[in-house]
């Protein structure tokens, strides 16, 4: 679809991928709503953008409800919703000392990357099935986020790569569902991005995973995220799909 003149929402656009990706569609057009959890750095993004902010935490179902119906009064509802929200955890199934790992540290980053994701998704889609179809019938565009290490995780992320081998594997799924609304779905499984979710990472373990990573060899740009989110948008054939990013990079197990 031509960016230029829709609306686009970007969840987890107050910072990283989101933030480079909602400052893209600006860009190239679009008006957008920037919903996300840190509601200074979200207002401050529309702001510069000017755009509308929405404070929202992904994973929770009247939170989220509220804050696409406000940004739909500001702004309107979305023909483009990317959904980067996230956060990055790490937790093995069984403690130092022996113990089973307390369950809800094992599900946190489920709740908000996978049951977050799908949240965002169910509310974008009914809004998008009410729009009017441009060409090819197409009413809107869904990109989510994964991680290579939904394909590929280290050990001790099982909980992180569960949350996003669940997003990669929605993709088809949903696009297939939609497809009557003439709405495409697509994932980005993105390898390791220079953001902030990475500034806890020590220095050894990305340095090493900058080694690991074919080419280039450094981390990706949230830049790269958002060029490729855009292409995603304009281009109509792409859907149903799971597109790396992440300079070939392969994880090894630890
Ligand atoms: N940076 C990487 O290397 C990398 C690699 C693979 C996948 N990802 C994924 O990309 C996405 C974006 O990550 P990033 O690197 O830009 O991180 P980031 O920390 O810079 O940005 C994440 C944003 O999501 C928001 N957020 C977190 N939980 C939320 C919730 N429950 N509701 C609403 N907003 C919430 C945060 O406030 C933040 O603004 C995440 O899903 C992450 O898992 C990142």
């Amino acid at each position: 679809m031509e960016i230029k003149g829709q609306t686009a929402f970007v969840t987890g656009g107050a910072s990283g991928l989101g933030e480079a990706t909602a400052r893209m569609m600006a860009a190239a057009g679009a008006t957008v709503g920037v919903l996300d959890m840190n509601e200074e750095l979200a207002q401050k993004v529309a702001n510069e953008l000017g755009g509308a902010a929405a404070v929202c935490d992904v994973s929770d179902a009247a939170s989220h409800e509220a804050a696409m119906a406000s940004l739909r009064q500001a702004i309107g509802p979305a023909r483009i919703f990317i959904a980067c929200a996230g956060i990055a955890t790490g937790a093995k199934l069984v403690t130092r000392d022996g113990d089973p790992t307390p369950l809800d540290r094992l599900t946190k980053a489920i709740q908000v990357n996978l049951i977050g994701t799908i949240n965002s998704l169910r509310l974008a889609a009914a809004d998008m099935a009410g729009l009017a179809p441009l060409d090819d019938g197409e009413r809107g565009v869904i990109v989510t986020t994964s991680s290579i290490a939904g394909f590929e995780g280290q050990i001790g992320q099982g909980d992180y790569s569960a949350s996003k081998g669940g997003v990669a594997a929605t993709a088809l799924t949903f696009a297939r569902e939609l497809a009557r609304e003439g709405i495409r779905v697509n994932c980005i499984s993105p390898g390791l991005m220079d953001t902030p979710m990475m500034d806890g990472l020590p220095d050894e373990v990305r340095q090493s995973l900058i080694e690991t990573t074919v080419y280039p060899k450094r981390l990706g740009h949230a830049g790269e995220y958002a060029a490729l989110a855009r292409h995603i948008a304009e281009n109509r054939y792409i859907n149903g799909t799971v597109i790396r990013l992440d300079g070939a990079l392969r994880m090894a197990p630890r």
